[in-house]
């Protein structure tokens, strides 16, 4: 056993014997004394606040911790710190965290790239660290036996979303606009280097061609996730004379699909099928009204729900695997499930 494991275990043997001495004290209230309950502090580091998908991570992840308060007896304390997408910031931030004491980290990383650094500093200092919706390279994850990741399978939202677009197509030949059997798209893309740009963009349309179906790339461009900045490259898109020629929209998420749909009402031009995945409130808004034709959901309870459970796991001596559903030591992978308005229909009583 090296070092650094053998810190991470004695500080997680204080943690457990702490956390039974306070369950003991508490009971002893009971008695006549007075104490306080065990208290487990996470911190929460996200690459920036300003995203619709994890705000709803970090929202999901404080209603679940008040549950956990109420259902176990004890205090969870969430720091959350906003990375504002500079990793530099994002690691002083985490030092903080460390240095304040926190039993277990959540990771939402900047760069990606940069896990090795973290996962070093987590290790040194003994503290579980579970990353979640930025995938670390997999090289990374095997420095340190308490280095997690919490996520779905970007390739799987891809195919998802490939085949949405294939079913409609085959279902409404209306959908080959200028008939020449060969489906015209636009992709606007996330981040440049998420795991979920990269994978949904190629997946979507591998989806459609290893169906058969003939497809032409009239344009695409990274909108970094944003509505407003698709919004401004759709409204470039429409510009141009052959923009009547987009049959389809693929975005990698749904605030961007949201933003192209501004552009092509604000344009006043006729929507194209346009596909997001995520599932936020406005986007099944946008389904239901018909506006997007569908979107993948992105299961951010559940992460937030996994993230939980290994923290809770983690700090309280339990097996981590007893808690999740542990693959390969180190991933927990939540699955994305396709989304059309026939199926909130089917979920409207
Ligand atoms: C989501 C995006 C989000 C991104 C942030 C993706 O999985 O689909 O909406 O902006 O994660 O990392
Ligand atoms: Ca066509």
């Amino acid at each position: 056993m090296n070092r650094t494991i053998k810190s991470f275990c004695s500080r997680w043997r204080r943690r457990a014997a702490a956390l039974v001495c306070a369950a003991l004290a508490a009971l002893a209230v009971g008695c006549g004394g007075a104490s306080e309950p065990p208290v487990l502090r996470v911190g929460v580091a996200l690459y920036t606040q300003d995203d619709t998908f994890i705000s709803t991570i970090a929202q999901e992840l404080e209603r679940m911790a008040r549950q956990e308060e109420q259902a176990r007896g004890m205090r969870i304390n969430l720091s959350v710190v906003d990375g504002r997408s500079n990793q530099t910031t994002q690691l002083d931030q985490i030092d903080s965290l460390i240095g304040r004491g926190c039993d277990a980290l959540c990771v939402n990383i900047v760069d990606r790239t940069a896990a090795a650094v973290l996962i070093d500093k987590a290790r040194e200092a003994g503290v579980p660290l579970i990353f979640f919706n930025r995938q670390p390279v997999a090289e990374d994850m095997l420095r340190w036996e308490h280095a997690y990741y919490v996520g779905a399978k970007a390739e799987e939202s891809g195919v998802l979303q490939g085949q949405l677009v294939l079913e409609a197509w085959q279902a409404d030949p209306g959908l080959d606009r200028n008939g020449d059997g060969v489906l015209q798209y636009v992709m606007l893309e996330g981040e440049p280097g998420h795991q979920d740009a990269m994978l949904r963009t190629e997946y979507a349309v591998k989806a459609l061609t290893d169906a058969g179906v003939a497809v032409e790339k009239l344009a695409s461009d990274t909108a970094n996730w944003k509505r407003g900045q698709a919004m401004a490259k759709a409204q470039q898109w429409l510009e141009d004379p052959g923009a009547a020629a987009i049959e389809v929209v693929f975005a990698n998420n749904d605030d961007m699909a949201l933003g192209a749909i501004d552009a092509f009402e604000q344009a006043g031009e006729p929507l194209p099928l346009v596909v997001g995945v995520d599932a936020t409130a406005p986007a099944l808004e946008a389904v239901e009204t018909g506006k997007l034709y569908g979107t993948v959901r992105n299961d951010g309870a559940g992460i937030a729900r996994a993230m939980l459970d290994l923290a809770l796991a983690l700090t309280d001596g339990s097996d981590p695997a007893g808690a999740v559903d542990l693959v390969d030591g180190h991933y927990v992978w939540l699955p994305y499930r396709a989304i059309t308005a026939r199926d909130l229909a089917r979920q409207t009583p």
